[in-house]
This record gives C-alpha cells, sequence and structure tokens, in this order.
C-alpha cells in the first residue's frame, strides 16, 4: 500500500464511526472464506444523506472497480476482488467530513493440488543418512498443513508448517532416516492433509505415488584361495586352475558379479550362503611365452562397484629330461645318468649330492640295481614359490643266472608213488632257462611240473640255468623211497614162521627121544627078563 494512501486512512480507521447519528460505511458480506481462484464482488455502501460523499476499498489484494452509485442518502460502489491469499478488505466512506470504515477478513483456502515424494537417490548404503523430502504444490493456507510419511499404513513421521508466510503454496518437508537392511524393498509414501475444520470445512488430504526404497551393504570382497594368499598367483602355459572371488554384499541376490582374465570375460557360477557369495571360474592359460595377465574380479550391488585385481603369472616348466648312457647296462658296467631341466631351474638327482647341472652321475650297474627308479628332481624358483618337477626312470640291469641253495636244492627224499615237484629256480636279466638231466638215465626234466615219483627217479641231477650271459649248473640227488614197512612185516612173519617150525621141531625130536628112551628100557627090561628067563631055564634042565 503506497505510504499517500496509508495516511489517508490511518485518520479514518481513528475516527471510525466517531460521529453520532451519521450513518457508517457498510460492506454486503460475512467474514468469507473461499477457495483459491474464486472472485468477489464487494458492496460498499453508505446511506450518506449528503452530496459529495467519497467512498472506497483499501486491501492488499487485487481489486477492480465494477460499479457505483452516488445518489445522496444511496453510494455505493462494487469491487471485483480476486484474492490470491487470506488478507482484509475495508470500505471506508466519508460523509461530511466524517469518515466511517468497515473491515472484513477474507480467508483463502487451497486443497493441496499435488503431492510428490522425492526419493533418495537409489541405493542407499545401510548406516548412512538420507533423506525423503514430500513437496506439496497448490496449497494454503500452510499453517493448516500437516505432511506425513507412511510405509504401508505405518506413520514414519509427519511435520507442520506454522509460522510460514500465509501467500505460499508450496511446502516440503523434509524427513531424514538413517538406512538400515529392512528397509530395502519398503514401499514408502505421504500424505499432505489440510485441516481446516476451524472453518468449518472438512479436512483435504491427498496422497503421493508410493516409492520403493533400495538399501544395500557391501561389507567386503577378496580373493578366495584355500591354500596361501599371494601377491601373484602362478599358472603353467597349457593348465587351467580354478579361482574364486568371495564377496559379502547385501542384498546377495541382486549383486552382480564379473570376472575377468587378461580382459576376457570368464564364465562363471555363483553359489550362495547367507550375504556370502562366491563366484568361481577355470582360468586356463594358451600355451605360449612367460607373460602376466591381469585377474579382475568385480562385485556391483546398489550403487557401488568394487574390484580386486590378481596378477597372474604363466610360466612354463616341462619336467626335467633324465637320460641314461646305457638303457640296460650289463652288471658291473659304468652307466651315466644325466638330468636337465630348463635354464634358471635346478636339478637333483635322488639319493646323490647336488651336482653342476648338465654333469652326469657315473653309477656301475649292480644285480641289486635292476628294476630300480632313478628319479630327478627339478626346481624352479618363481618370486616365491619353489616349484617342483620329477621325472623317473627305470633301471635295467642284464645279468648271468644265479643259483643258490634256496634257490635249488641240493637233496630230495620222495616216496615212491607220490607225485612230487622238482624245484629249481635261478635268477637272472634276462630270466635264465633251467633244465635237470638225471646223470644215469640222460633223461631231462623240467624242473617246477609235477612227476609221479618211481624207484627211477633215484639219482643225480645235474641243473642248469643258461642264458645269453651265461651258464651255472648245481647237482640235485634224488632219493626214492619205497615200501620198506611191508618188507619188515614179510621178514618178521618169516622169522615168526622159522621160529614157529624150529619149535616143532625142537619138541618132535624131544618126544622121539623121549619115546625111544622109553622103547629102550623096554626092551632092555625085556632082555633082561629074557636072561632071567633063560637063565632060569638053563638052571633048571
Ligand atoms: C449495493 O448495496 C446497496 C445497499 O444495500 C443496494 O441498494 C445496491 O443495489 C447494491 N448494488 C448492487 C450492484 O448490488
Ligand atoms: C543421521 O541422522 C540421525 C538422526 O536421524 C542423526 O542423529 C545423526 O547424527 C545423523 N548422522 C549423520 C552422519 O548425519
Ligand atoms: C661317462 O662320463 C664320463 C665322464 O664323466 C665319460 O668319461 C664317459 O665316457 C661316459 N661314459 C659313457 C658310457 O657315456
Ligand atoms: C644232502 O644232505 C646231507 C644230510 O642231510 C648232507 O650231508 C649233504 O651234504 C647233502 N648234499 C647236498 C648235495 O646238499
Amino acid at each position: 500500500m503506497p505510504l499517500p494512501q496509508l495516511l489517508l486512512l490511518l485518520p479514518l480507521l481513528l475516527t471510525s464511526g466517531a460521529e453520532e447519528g451519521l450513518p457508517s460505511v457498510q460492506i454486503d458480506l460475512k467474514d468469507p472464506v473461499v477457495k483459491l481462484g474464486t472472485s468477489l464482488n464487494i458492496n460498499c455502501s453508505s446511506l450518506c444523506p449528503y452530496a459529495n460523499e467519497s467512498l472506497g476499498l483499501e486491501t492488499s489484494l487485487q481489486k477492480q472497480r465494477l460499479n457505483k452509485q452516488e445518489l445522496p442518502g444511496n453510494y455505493w460502489m462494487v469491487f471485483y476482488v480476486t484474492p490470491e491469499r487470506s488478507g482484509s478488505v475495508h470500505c471506508w466512506a466519508n460523509c461530511n467530513g466524517t469518515q466511517t470504515s468497515s473491515t472484513r477478513n477474507i480467508t483463502v483456502y487451497a486443497p493441496p493440488e499435488h503431492v510428490e515424494l522425492m526419493p533418495p537417490p537409489a541405493w542407499v548404503p545401510v548406516g548412512k543418512n538420507y533423506t525423503l523430502d514430500c513437496q506439496v504444490l497448490g496449497v494454503m493456507p500452510l499453517e493448516n498443513l500437516t505432511v506425513t510419511l507412511f510405509q504401508g499404513t505405518q506413520e514414519l513421521g509427519h511435520q507442520d508448517f506454522l509460522g510460514k508466510p500465509p501467500d505460499t503454496q508450496i511446502a516440503t518437508a523434509t524427513f531424514t532416516f538413517t538406512a538400515r537392511r529392512e528397509d530395502h524393498g519398503a514401499n514408502v509414501s505421504c500424505q499432505a492433509e489440510l485441516d481446516l475444520r476451524r472453518l468449518g470445512l472438512n479436512p483435504f488430504y491427498r496422497h503421493s505415488a508410493s516409492v520403493q526404497l533400495r538399501t544395500f551393504q557391501f561389507k567386503s570382497l577378496h580373493w578366495f584361495n584355500s591354500t596361501v594368499l599371494n601377491d601373484s598367483w602362478l599358472l603353467e602355459a597349457g593348465t587351467a586352475k580354478s579361482v574364486s572371488c568371495e564377496a559379502e554384499v547385501f542384498p546377495a541376490g541382486e549383486a552382480q558379479f564379473h570376472l575377468s582374465l587378461g580382459g576376457q570375460k570368464l564364465n562363471l557360477t555363483v553359489t550362495g550362503n547367507g550375504d556370502r557369495l562366491k563366484a568361481e571360474a577355470t582360468v586356463w592359460a594358451e600355451e605360449g611365452p612367460e607373460r602376466e595377465l591381469d585377474l579382475n574380479c568385480t562385485v556391483a550391488v546398489g550403487d557401488e562397484s568394487r574390484t580386486v585385481h590378481k596378477n597372474l603369472i604363466i610360466y612354463n616348466f616341462p619336467p626335467p629330461e633324465l637320460i641314461l648312457s646305457e638303457q640296460n647296462p650289463v652288471e658291473k658296467t659304468p652307466v651315466n645318468v644325466s638330468c636337465r631341466a630348463q635354464p634358471g631351474a635346478s636339478v637333483k638327482l635322488e639319493g646323490h649330492p647336488e651336482k653342476l647341472p648338465g654333469e652326469p652321475v657315473q653309477l656301475i650297474a649292480r644285480e641289486e640295481d635292476d628294476g630300480r627308479i632313478l628319479s630327478c628332481e627339478a626346481t624352479l624358483s618363481l618370486g616365491s614359490e619353489q616349484l617342483v618337477k620329477h621325472q623317473n626312470v627305470q633301471l635295467h640291469v642284464l645279468y648271468g643266472p644265479r643259483m643258490n641253495a634256496s634257490d635249488c636244492p641240493g637233496n630230495w627224499t620222495w616216496l615212491e608213488g607220490t607225485e612230487q615237484v622238482l624245484h629249481c629256480r635261478a635268477r637272472g636279466n634276462p630270466p635264465p632257462t633251467v633244465q635237470c638231466v638225471h646223470a644215469g638215465i640222460k633223461d631231462t626234466f623240467l624242473p617246477e611240473t609235477p612227476l609221479r615219483v618211481t624207484r627211477a627217479h633215484t639219482g643225480t641231477y645235474r641243473c642248469t640255468a643258461s642264458s645269453q650271459l651265461g651258464t651255472v649248473a648245481r647237482d640235485v640227488i634224488v632219493k626214492v623211497d619205497f615200501h620198506e614197512l611191508n618188507v619188515t612185516l614179510i621178514t618178521v612173519l618169516v622169522l615168526m614162521f622159522a621160529a614157529v617150525t624150529a619149535g616143532l621141531g625142537v619138541a618132535g625130536y624131544l618126544y622121539y627121544r623121549q619115546q625111544r628112551i622109553r622103547r629102550y628100557e623096554l626092551k632092555k627090561a625085556q632082555e633082561q627078563a629074557a636072561l632071567r628067563s633063560s637063565t632060569l631055564q638053563g638052571l633048571r634042565p
């Protein structure tokens, strides 16, 4: 309001209705409550009976005079007012030098026209503060506005706008929260409420569209290695190796893994357990020169992406060469054994002190070395790693036939009629053949084959073992026992028979002798009797 008008109004206000008897100025409307955009016609009238009555409307609101009548006793003036905010209007009149005025308060309201919830940046790290701004447009008066934030039906907070300038039509409520895991996926919305119940109006409500919160947590990312964790990993050219990296993230289901070797994407499999995710891939090193490649594991969750690198050293390390000067040495002859590996590697022949590379070790081949495994070990140092490779060669020593008492026992006693085996073996490389020849009957026996024993097997055998490398021989004596038990029995029986026969003979003789004696004695008695009788006869002739 310009200053001169104010100065003009000031005495009017002060003297309002001061003079008795004169009619005061009137406004044709009660304190109005209007919706923003509604226009009002305001009729200021006065019944002042004098001419030259002056009349007007004072307001800070926009006004326009529509019509007027200046008849003493019936003055009026109609104004068209479009209030853009709440305010007051004052009708004034100057009747015969006496000023009067009348005031009305106009309350303008605007139900919330648009409510918008401004989401936080797409992803909020757990533990970080984030804000949700709820903006309400086309609303007034702000002192009656409440903005409430909801998650579903649960209220998260609300805000009032008391003390804000009355003509403001935009309100922004800012809510600050600390991001939690459980907030992930929550739908939030805000509601604007314009409560005009004190003006006799029902409250007005408007809701925003809902917004989904997304929180995330990035705890760790590292290479997963069950053995040792080195700065570099080694991979032999032409071989494959499984590598894996492990991340602890939330929400695990939305984490994106990316593994690459030397810039080439690797196929991977991801396994998970809670927040722990493990990505595994097989890295394959093409044959080729020694080189270094960058192995890269990247995990992205939410707005964050982390990468871990590993230096992969591709190396070549063929096994050492183990060379014998003679593949099949004859016993007691020297063999040179040399072990060679690529430059930079050291070699060692098992069981021998370390020698200069390329210098052979001389062995004298012995019978007991036949079949022995010679082992050469090559060691290559790569950084802190010691790589070891072996090469084995079996030694074949040629030696002549060998036969001792346990290989070919010299004495056998067999029982006639039984089945027996003449055991006679010989050692040697190449394996010798063994033959046994009966000295008497010149029959040839193959040892180790079963035979039925007859008395003819008795005798001495010459067993001969022979190979290209010589011949050795041993004598074997075979004794055959036959049925001695029966001979004894027969002898016993014969003897018994002889004894019985002899016994009977003796008994017969004794009996005969006895009979003869008796007969002699009888004869003698008869002779004596005859003699006696003859004598008697002689005497008695
Ligand atoms: C203004 O009010 C006066 C007094 O009540 C009335 O006589 C007059 O007709 C009104 N004017 C209009 C345009 O309504
Ligand atoms: C996060 O907000 C809480 C209140 O919600 C406050 O106490 C804390 O200081 C804020 N932290 C930061 C880092 O702004
Ligand atoms: C074995 O090596 C020695 C030198 O160490 C050499 O004189 C000899 O000729 C070699 N023998 C064979 C069979 O290579
Ligand atoms: C055969 O055995 C007897 C005694 O059992 C022994 O005295 C003899 O030396 C042996 N003969 C051979 C050729 O082994």
